[in-house]
């Protein structure tokens, strides 16, 4: 079972700071298969959105930007218009900003082609909300990746202040349970498991414990 074209694709869907993007990163380096950090691409539009001041409410507009973002990443580096920006889209106001132009339907449609076109030999591991759901229906592997959202606080808070970002647990805490209600309410590809999706909590494992539990179903799957 692979995606349509033929490249074996594994998912790795969950709610933010669940470490699903250092999971997915490991295990597409283990593999040597491409990585698609589909969360990068929703914060690069909000980023955009933000930095020409397109009105957060206007899908049309949005959808266009997001049709029109001129991105590239590279050797762990995203660049937007040539500008380094691994670090600005990381901020909480763009992942806030992120989830909430997430649920335009046109701006969703318009980063479709985006994401398809990252599926190339020898494989992808694919990470995001709806990657198992809407935009790798065959993927071979579907992995939902979560952990309790104090672990994933406690994670999110260590990630900031790491880069240098300040930041406070209930602050955190908060936005985290509101950025799911948002992810999971919304009615265009909300965050669900795909149907035949492994289900994995990561509160109790290490990265390479969960690392080691994706590939060994990867291993068990793929024959
Ligand atoms: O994974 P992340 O925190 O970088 O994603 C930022 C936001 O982008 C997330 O809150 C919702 C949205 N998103 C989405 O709607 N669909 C995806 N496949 C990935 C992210």
């Amino acid at each position: 079972m692979t995606s349509s074209n033929n490249i074996p694709v594994i998912t790795i869907d969950g709610p933010t700071a669940s470490g699903k993007g250092t999971v997915a990163q490991l295990v597409a380096d283990r593999l040597g298969f491409h990585y698609l950090d589909s969360g990068a691409l929703y914060r690069l539009t909000a980023l955009s959105a933000l930095r020409t001041e397109t009105p957060l409410d206007d899908e049309q507009a949005l959808a266009t930007l997001a049709g029109d973002l001129r991105c590239n990443f590279a050797n762990g580096d995203i660049f937007l218009n040539g500008d380094n920006v691994s670090m600005a889209i990381r901020a909480e106001k763009v992942g806030n900003t992120a989830s909430k132009i997430a649920a335009w339907p046109a701006l969703r449609q318009a980063l479709v082609d985006v994401q398809l076109r990252f599926a190339q030999a020898p494989g992808l591991i694919a990470d995001g909300r709806d990657m198992g759901t809407v935009i790798f229906p065959d993927a071979c592997l579907k992995v939902f990746l979560t952990a309790s959202a104090e672990a994933r606080a406690q994670r999110r808070y260590k990630q900031l202040i790491d880069k240098g970002f300040s930041a406070n647990m209930d602050d955190l805490l908060k936005d985290l349970n509101e950025r799911d209600a948002r992810d999971a309410n919304r009615t265009v590809a909300p965050l669900k498991p795909a149907e035949g999706a492994y289900l994995l909590d990561t509160s109790n494992l290490t990265v390479n414990q969960a690392v080691e539990q994706v590939i060994g179903w990867y291993a068990a799957v793929k024959n």
